[in-house]
This record gives structure tokens, sequence and C-alpha cells, in this order.
């Protein structure tokens, strides 16, 4: 494997170099790209193992809610440090982050500081129950969104990138959801949220819409390969097919569909339908792990029992800890291979 400066330039059986190439023996190691986890809650770190056995409705309001209206910056700052350092010590280089809502310049100024690749926005939360710490306006929340986007989308040469992140249908409004979709066209970058984990989650979208989630989701317009949507647990036939059709893509988390109870997704069936599938261990309190292998065991053995043993082999889950990881961010020509 040829490397100059930080580009892999080649890799072959013999490659030729000049006499002043440093050479590494590393005829004692495995080699891979660096793991990519597309959903993540930094800001959650400090909380692992302080919000166990509730279901996700119940685990937010009771728990996580509480406790990301209570972070300082100070606080905030020591769980991005944290959550990072388990990250990039089990292999993970890339991360897509949902943020919190308040002083993420925080969280930016830490992913800088990491080394890691990363994608990251400020959760947005304009509707329905919530400690007032977390609520603002539309207006409040899209303009501190695009400050942000400002200050950070692109920094160090593009390895830190700006994603919105409203936080999931339930706290949003329809015209957060559509705003936030033109503005993620209109600056070329993803609209990150959470999409039918729970079935409270998808009682609450069918009171207020009628409609199942993602269902909801296409008819106000939020669909396309900018769309990158966590869990995606529950959904019917039709929405299955808008996923496919719409290419939008599905983080999955199955560590944190364990733990908080929510089901198991059924990703076999998406990706027999050509549907982009990834990986991410969610936040540390609906996980208490954010180890990729971990992720990667898991998302292998919850399928077998229901399709036998030869689905989800080792090949198809390295690839979507790996590259699909790299194409749901729009990162496959660069990484992930
Ligand atoms: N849905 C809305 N917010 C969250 C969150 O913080 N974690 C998980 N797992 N699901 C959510
Ligand atoms: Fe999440």
């Amino acid at each position: 494997m040829l490397i100059d400066g930080d580009v892999i330039k080649d890799i072959q059986p013999e490659i030729d170099v000049s006499d002043d190439t440093e050479i590494l023996d590393a005829s004692e190691y495995v080699i891979t790209p660096g793991f990519i986890q597309t959903h993540v809650h930094l800001c959650q770190s400090l909380y692992r193992n302080c919000a166990d056995d509730l279901l996700l409705l119940d685990w937010l309001r009771k728990r996580i809610w509480p406790y990301e209206a209570s972070l300082t910056p100070d606080d905030l700052r020591l769980a991005a440090q944290l959550g990072l350092s388990e990250l990039l010590l089990s292999g993970t280089t890339t991360i897509m982050d949902m943020g919190t809502v308040k002083h993420m310049d925080v969280v930016f100024e830490e992913l800088v500081r990491s080394g890691i690749r990363a994608y990251c926005g400020k959760t947005m939360m304009d509707f329905g129950e919530m400690p007032p710490e977390l609520f603002e306006d539309m207006d409040t929340a899209l303009n501190s969104s695009q400050e942000l986007l400002q200050r950070w989308h692109n920094a160090e040469n593009g390895r830190i990138r700006y994603a919105f992140a409203p936080r999931f249908a339930v706290s949003c409004t329809e015209e957060l959801l559509k705003q936030t979709k033109k503005l993620a066209d209109e600056h070329g970058v993803i609209f990150h949220t959470h999409a039918s984990e729970n079935q409270g989650e998808l009682a609450l979208v069918r009171e207020r819409f009628g409609r199942r989630n993602i269902s909801y989701l296409n008819r106000i317009g939020v669909t396309g390969e900018n769309i990158c949507l966590a869990h995606c647990i529950w959904l019917d036939e039709e929405e299955k097919d808008i996923l496919r059709s719409e290419k939008m893509h599905v983080l999955h988390c199955p560590g944190s569909n364990l733990k908080l109870g929510s089901g198991i997704a059924p990703i076999p069936e998406y990706l027999e339908k050509g549907i982009n599938v990834s990986l991410g261990a969610d936040g540390a309190p609906c996980n208490n792990n954010l180890d990729i292998f971990n992720e990667m065991r898991l998302a292998a053995l919850i399928q077998k029992p229901i399709h036998g043993p030869q689905a989800m082999d080792a090949e198809t889950v390295f690839r979507m800890a790996t590259i699909e990881g790299a194409r749901a961010l729009g990162l496959a020509k660069d990484t992930g291979s």
C-alpha cells in the first residue's frame, strides 16, 4: 500500500518506490478502511447507564431531555471528548452526529480538535412537550442552524461538514421540516433525523397527521438522496418503496433498537430492495457502548433467528460499517472502500 501524505495512492502485490520512501512493516496487522458511524449523539455520552429499561418516549421525557436541557458548555465539552475518545479508540474515523439544541460551537471545536471526520448539526425542536431549555421557535432554530453552518461547514479543508438535524416528526412542526429540506437542498448538505423507531412515536405522528411517519415525510416533500433516517423499524410496504425510489438512507442502530425495546428493523429486506443501509451506535444511554464492532456483531446476530444463519454475513455487515456509510454521507469516492 502506497501512502502519499494522507491519501492512499495505490494497493498492489508489489509497488516500485524511490529509495527515500519510508517503509512500515504491517505484516502483523489487518488494514481496513476507517469505520463510519452515521448516527451518534456525542452530547449524551455522560448519561451512559443512567437511562435504563425505558421505552423511547419515556426514555426521552423522563431522562434524556432533562439531561440535555441541563448541559452547560463545560459538560457538553466533556461529553463530546468522552464520546470521541471511545469512537476513535475503537476504530471509528467518520461520524454523523445529531448534536443538541444549545452550545453547539463547543461540539464543533472538539470535532476539530479530535481529528475525526464529522457531519454535525444542532438539534432542532419547535413542537410538543419538552423542557423549556430545549424549545425554540422555528425561526430561531433555523437561524441558529444557519449561523453554525456558516461558521463550521467545510472547516478543516472539508473534514467537518454541517448536517441539518430536526430531532423527529414528534418534536417538529411541519413547516420546520419543509424549510429544513429547502435549506439542505440549497446548501447541498444532509438532512438528518430519526424516523419510525417506536410504535408510540408512530401513534403520535398518526394522531397529528393521519399517516405513518415516512408516508408523512413523503407528503410534505422530505424525500431524496440527502435524507438520512435513523432507525426505520416500522414501515409498511408503500413506505419501503418510498425509501427505495427516493434513494433515502437508512441509519441502522441495532444496539439502541434492542436496548429501548424498539423492534428489529427489516434490514435484509431493505438490502434486497437496494436501499442503502449504514450503521450507528446512537447515543451512549440507548446502547451503553459506542464500539462499531459491537454494532456490527448485533446487526448480524439479530437477523439470524428470523431469516436464518446465512442472513447478514460478515461481508455485508462490514460493508454497512464502511462503504455504505460513506455512500450515505456522499463520501464514497473518497473513503470507505
Ligand atoms: N428520537 C428522538 N430523539 C431521540 C434520541 O435522542 N435518541 C433516540 N434513540 N431516538 C430519538
Ligand atoms: Fe438517535
